[in-house]
């Protein structure tokens, strides 16, 4: 191979990571090969002694890999061939091919990841929760179209992002259910001749079950979209989040306040705090959208069978699963120390409008007002105060318009309608802000993040035990 071509087609600079992942599965095939009969006792002893040492090493740092080998694959066979001797070595590969290989790597590692994922973004979800609860009376102005609309509290804004986590939760865990499968066995396209059983390969390395076809294993990267596709769901919903932060910590909202633990200074501005981890996020969720067009892109065109394509797979999807879980530990700090600033929201609340619904339902409630009349009355009041530079806080302004639009009231009520707490107060149906809904959906989202985690915990339990069910056999085999 020219000098070019070797280093324009080299992987290992990418499968470097799947090392421990690639001597996995070389144990489980060959601890199969030899049930098979299609490797002796002693081809397995000698096979496996070098498998065992190449993780030692690799996990002490001794592991040296090698460029010029191309790949992951070809440093691990070669460390046991060269350790094992050609006869005993030459044998791992049998029945097996590099495009089944990765696979089944790449799987193993896209596994470990997406769980770790989903333990990440359960934190955030407990972190938000947390601070959703002390805040269920933290009254704060919610925003559509960027405009004071009604009175909200924190938790209730808080409590949002944990529910649509929740759904982010869901679309990782259906994406591991397509990743845990095992393509091992399926070989270079067309399965093989010699008598391999890939259920106890599969089970060997906790698999879910076999994935069945051989042409569509070696060809299908699905796998890796739906993964990368959950992570970009996610990063979309944490850069919402960001755009919040940024805006809500700015002199002109003042609402919250990153702690200095994340936030930067600037090398000429002394005064400046910025925050920098949730820009980044917006940006980082920019590439890893970027990444899902780029897999998609790769995989378009490629017909079915392994084509060398299918190399750049990996490159957009380690990328994303970085940013995603870096995402995940730097929100996560950063929402658990963020400063809430209630007297600030209070403020904002009071000198707009926000509570001009509560005003238009009461009248609706107490005087029978046709809600269209209702929002007539209260608008035009709203224009009078707004021209006179004026607020609900001007009681006699208010008694008059509602006076003449024929509503007999007194002051005191007028005040407790417009209060923003007792109006949130009042928002009890399913779903709204009210201290007792956002109560009642704490107890709710923290139960489905529980479930999670436990879901989490039991997958994690059942591939650690098919790693010890295999140390076992290793163990057995080279004694
Ligand atoms: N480095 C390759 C990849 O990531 C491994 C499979 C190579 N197969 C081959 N026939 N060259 O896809």
């Amino acid at each position: 191979m020219a000098a070019a071509m070797a280093a324009y087609t080299e992987s290992l600079s990418v499968d470097s990571r799947m090392v421990a992942e690639d001597i996995w599965g070389s144990q489980a095939h060959a601890i199969m090969l030899c049930r098979q009969g299609i490797i002796s006792a002693e081809d397995l002893r000698h096979i496996l002694t070098w498998l065992e040492r190449a993780r030692a090493d690799h996990e002490s740092g001794a592991f040296q890999l090698k460029p010029e080998l191309e790949d992951v694959h070809m440093n691990v066979e070669r460390y046991v061939t060269e350790g094992a001797g050609a006869v005993f070595g030459g044998r791992l590969h049998t029945a097996r091919s590099r495009n089944d290989q990765v696979l089944t790597d790449c799987r193993l590692y896209v596994r470990a990841r997406l769980m770790e994922t989903e333990q990440a973004l359960v934190g955030l979800a407990r972190t938000m929760l947390g601070r959703a609860a002390e805040h269920i009376e933290t009254v704060m102005p919610g925003y559509t179209h960027s405009q004071h609309a009604q009175p909200i509290t924190v938790g209730f804004w808080a409590t949002a992002h944990v529910s649509a986590w929740l759904r982010d939760l869901r679309r990782l865990r259906a994406a591991y259910e397509i990743v845990n499968l095992c393509p091992l066995g399926a070989c270079a396209v067309a399965g093989t001749d010699l008598p391999i059983d890939r259920a106890l390969t599969a089970e060997l390395m906790g698999f879910g079950s076999v994935q069945d076809h051989a042409l569509d294993v070696t060809s299908s990267r699905d796998f890796l979209v739906e993964s990368l596709s959950a992570l970009t769901m996610v990063m979309v919903g944490l850069s919402r989040l960001s755009e919040e932060l940024v805006w809500w910590s700015s002199h002109e909202f003042r609402m919250v306040e990153l702690d200095d633990a994340y936030t930067s200074g600037s090398s000429i501005m002394p005064q400046k705090k910025n925050p920098d981890c949730a820009e980044l996020t917006r940006g980082k969720a920019g590439r890893v959208i970027g990444d899902l067009m780029a897999l998609l892109t790769v995989t378009k065109s490629v017909s079915f069978g392994y084509s060398r394509d299918l190399q750049e797979d990996k490159p957009p999807v380690w990328a994303a699963f970085d940013q995603t879980l870096g995402a995940l530990a730097t929100l996560t700090g950063a929402v658990g120390t963020l400063r809430v600033k209630a007297e600030r929201m209070r403020a904002l609340v009071d000198g707009n409008f926000a509570v001009a619904t509560q005003l238009a339902n009461w009248l609706v409630a107490a005087h029978g007002v046709p809600f269209r009349h209702a929002h007539e009355i209260v608008g035009s009041l709203v224009g009078t105060l707004s021209r006179a530079e004026r607020t609900f806080a001007d009681t006699s302004t208010v008694l008059a318009a509602l006076g003449e639009a024929g509503i007999a009231t007194d002051a005191a009520t007028v005040a407790d309608v417009l209060d923003p707490l007792a109006g949130v107060r009042r928002q009890t149906s399913q779903g709204g802000p009210s201290p007792a809904e956002v109560t009642r959906m704490i107890a709710a989202l923290g139960a489905g993040v529980d479930a999670a985690e436990q879901d989490v915990a039991h997958r994690a339990a059942e591939v650690d035990a098919a790693r010890e069910r295999l140390r076992g056999e290793v163990a057995a085999a080279v004694d």
